[in-house]
């Protein structure tokens, strides 16, 4: 269904866990004829359907405000010439006012939520991070580059939005703000279902409160599942294991992969890690590969920290 190689591109959005170049593994290590729908409860940047553009989807999120952008890009509304002009508007006067404008905008957005100020926010926070506090407003202080929307970038998030709406055009592809239970409740026979949840344990926010007993309900859901599915997942860094995976997909085909984060919040964080895609049977073209016994003997991850990968 995919093709042989994918040339991973950068959606416009940016979100921590985004997986642009992973890209290219998942569509190696999936069988799937593209007959049903591909199906995503946890879209954040759309990086992965982006890329692999599947002719039917169900792109899911609980963040309102990515599937508000998205949506409008599919209706037209967002465009890059709109985006183009918007941003140089707002980065021209990001450059008169420094940081404040910055966060003129982060409250317009906060009380407003326009699309096209999520761009802006998206691209001008620091390190392309995504985090809303418990009242559900976007509070990421500013990359502190206030030359931050040069031309250059200007037209490379205009030809990002460009190409996201070129992909979608013409396919039949349904954006919902909705909480992955519902996703995955509504998965039939033929669907590929891709999950990308946020990682367990690690940073919560208001769009990202994943819980064990959560992570524990969406495994036994996507394993009853009558569609087939692939679980993006951490499996070990050099100071934790996640042993989630071993609980639950002991016995599924998994491919690892090493990945560098580059989005956060400490150093630990900006770190090699090792991402696992567990795949159904059904849908595995991946041999099975088993954890490591070194694996095992790592301390296991306790689920407490903050942190934000
Ligand atoms: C790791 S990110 C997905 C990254 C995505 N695959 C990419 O390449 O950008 C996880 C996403 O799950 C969303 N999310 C968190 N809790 C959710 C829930 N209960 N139901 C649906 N989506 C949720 C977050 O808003 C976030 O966008």
């Amino acid at each position: 269904m995919f093709p042989k190689s994918v040339k991973p591109k950068a959606p416009p959005i940016k979100t921590q866990g985004i997986k642009t170049k992973l890209t290219p593994m998942i569509a190696a290590s999936i069988r799937w004829d593209g007959q049903g729908r591909w199906i995503e409860p946890f879209i954040g940047s759309g990086a992965v359907a982006l890329n692999l553009a599947p002719r039917r989807a169900l792109l899911a999120d609980t963040n309102k405000h990515l599937i508000n952008f998205y949506k409008g890009v599919q209706s037209g509304e967002i465009t890059g010439d709109s985006a183009r002009r918007f941003l140089e508007v707002e980065g021209e006067r990001l450059l008169e006012v420094g940081e404040d404008h910055f966060y003129f905008i982060r409250e317009r957005f906060n009380n407003e939520g326009s699309p096209l100020d999520f761009l802006f926010l998206s691209r001008a926070c620091f390190n392309g991070v995504m985090r809303f506090n418990s009242k559900g407003r976007f509070n990421v202080p500013f990359c502190r580059k206030p030359e931050r929307f040069r031309q250059a970038l200007i037209t490379k998030i205009a030809n990002q939005i460009d190409w996201a709406a070129s992909v979608m055009k013409g396919k039949d592809w349904e954006f919902v703000v909705q909480s992955w239970q519902e996703t995955i409740e509504a998965a039939q026979r033929g669907d590929m279902i891709y999950c990308d949840p946020p990682y367990v344990g690690r940073h919560t926010d208001y769009y990202n409160g994943f819980t064990d007993e959560e992570a524990d309900a969406m495994a036994l859901a996507l394993i009853n599942c009558s569609a087939d599915f692939a679980l993006s997942m951490w499996l070990e860094n050099k100071y934790r294991k996640n042993e989630y995976l071993a609980r639950w997909f002991a016995g599924y085909p998994m491919e690892t992969t090493s990945h560098f984060y580059h989005v956060g919040s400490s150093e630990e964080l900006r770190n090699e890690m090792t991402e696992a895609l567990v795949v159904s049977h059904g849908a595995a073209v991946i041999e099975k590969v088993e954890l490591t016994p070194s694996v095992s003997d790592l301390p296991l991850f306790q689920g407490t920290e903050s942190l934000n990968v």
